[in-house]
């Protein structure tokens, strides 16, 4: 997605294209940031067919820990994640609830023009290195059918009991420690 800015300047991406923005971090983020922010949360949305967008600028800058990382090539943000801790409820298969606190992958969107080309993969790969945690970690909030099966071929992840919160966490999590 172009912008009528330098995004370089705005985002000030790593060697790899990718930048990381903390919301704790920004007190009075510029216009530019929030538009990045706005028009990357609308079009994920678009893309997943939500009723509402889960990634706006004043939602992000009002939550504590919430992370956002863009992956930027030249001019253009290609795609972008969306990380936060939550404490959920986990029912395992036997009826027994858990209380959990994991990091949860709450928003993904790369762009249409660009997907099925390995940037998601490279995004998620620069999240899981940045948090120093691994995919069985994760817990990912409602997602798409399209994530399925990027967790499945990338990661062999696919196994799950769904829950009444909508988040998958895989039983990975509870079995391996790291994989
Ligand atoms: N249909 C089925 N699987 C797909 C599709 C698709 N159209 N696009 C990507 N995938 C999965 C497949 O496993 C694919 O492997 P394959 O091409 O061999 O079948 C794999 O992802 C490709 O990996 P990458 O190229 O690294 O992934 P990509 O850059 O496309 O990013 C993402 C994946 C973020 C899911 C992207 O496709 C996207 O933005 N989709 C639309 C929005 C969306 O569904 N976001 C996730 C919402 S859930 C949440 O945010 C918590």
């Amino acid at each position: 997605m172009e912008f009528p800015f330098d995004v370089r300047r705005i985002l000030r991406p790593d060697s790899s294209g990718i930048s990381v923005v903390y919301s704790r971090e920004a007190r009075a983020p510029s216009r530019e940031l929030s538009m990045i922010i706005d028009n990357m949360g609308s079009a994920s949305a678009r893309a997943q067919r939500l009723g509402s967008i889960i990634t706006t600028s004043v939602r992000f800058f009002s939550l504590s820990d919430n992370k956002l990382y863009f992956k930027v090539q030249d001019n253009k943000v290609l795609g972008f994640l969306k990380t936060g801790t939550k404490n959920l409820f986990y029912t395992d298969e036997h009826g027994r609830m858990k209380e959990i606190t994991p990091l949860c992958l709450l928003d993904f969107y790369v762009h249409e023009d660009v997907q099925r080309s390995g940037f998601g993969k490279e995004l998620y790969e620069a999240m899981l290195a940045y948090e120093r945690t691994s995919p069985n970690k994760i817990a990912i909030d409602r997602p798409s059918p399209k994530l399925i099966s990027f967790m499945r071929k990338h990661y062999t992840l696919s196994s799950y009991i769904p829950q009444n919160n909508n988040y998958v966490i895989y039983r990975e999590y509870f079995t391996v420690w790291n994989i």
